[in-house]
């Protein structure tokens, strides 16, 4: 029952861009969804240096740096926000200090976003002003080939500043990574049971659970090889064995992405 209840839940509140994340209880909001970094370690300069940190009176969700001027984040992230209640910090290992804070433009929320199912969860913010890149903790990811999907048991790294365990009320204040093997969406579905795996989605986590992406890392990167393969979106619980963290599939979108980009 509880796994039932909480499926509703998690369809029912998944959209950050509805609840107010700027602080962990707004975070909570998110219920099942979750969104910091579960069983990982503190990200070292320089190993995820397209994370960004987006932010209203602190942070809310996850970024990644695709060029100067465009962060790609999750739908759910910005849906129904204004871009002048957003800044972006890039350049520095934590959410709340150091690289520089730019203002945002325009958000561009993918036209084919499903609030209820979560499906096609990626947007694109445009900043006011370029990010000046180049630095050590500052650099644009790359894309994958158009149409790709990464392949199952491949190691990707996702990164993030959301909570470290499920429920935990305190975002850390250091960017943490952890390494996730892809799961296939044939697995992935048999543990979500009537929450859809579209084709626009991948799952990365271990069957036993213990690491995972958590409330405050959606809208963050999974990576491999540097290239980024996934948006954290969506999960039960965090950590949980046979639900791994549910990421948007970001093969499907590199048309979209670029052709839409600043
Ligand atoms: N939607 C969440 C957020 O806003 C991220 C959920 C990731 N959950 C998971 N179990 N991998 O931060």
């Amino acid at each position: 029952m509880r796994f039932m209840f909480g499926m509703v839940v998690a369809m029912g509140l998944l959209g950050c861009g509805g609840a107010d994340t700027d602080d962990v209880s707004g975070l909570e909001g998110v219920g099942s969804v979750g969104g910091e970094i579960v069983g990982g370690y503190a990200s070292p300069a320089g190993e995820a240096p397209w994370q960004v940190s987006l932010r209203n009176t602190s942070h809310f969700c996850g970024g990644v740096i695709y060029n100067s001027k465009t962060v790609i984040t999750a739908a759910h992230c910005v849906a129904g926000r204004q871009p002048s209640e957003i800044s972006v910090r890039y350049n520095s290992l934590y959410h709340g200090s150091g690289g520089a804070l730019v203002s945002v433009s325009s958000i561009v929320v993918h036209p084919s976003y499903n609030f209820s199912t979560i499906d096609n969860d990626i947007a694109l913010i445009k900043l006011s002003s370029a990010m000046t890149l180049g630095s050590t903790q500052a650099k644009a990811v790359k894309l994958p080939a158009p149409g790709s999907d990464p392949a199952v048991k491949a190691t990707a790294l996702a990164s993030g500043w959301g909570v470290i365990s499920y429920g935990s009320s305190a975002l850390p204040a250091a960017l943490r990574s952890v390494s996730l093997p892809i799961v296939s969406r044939a697995t992935a579905q048999a543990g979500y049971g009537s929450m859809v795996i579209t084709k626009n989605m991948i799952a990365a986590g271990p069957t036993e659970g213990g690491k995972d992406t958590c409330q405050g890392d959606s809208g963050g990167p999974l990576v491999i090889n540097g290239e980024l393969v996934g948006i954290t979106s969506w999960g039960w619980d965090c950590a949980a064995s046979n639900r791994p963290g549910i990421y948007t599939r970001v093969g499907k979108y590199v048309d979209w992405i670029k052709n839409n980009a600043g």
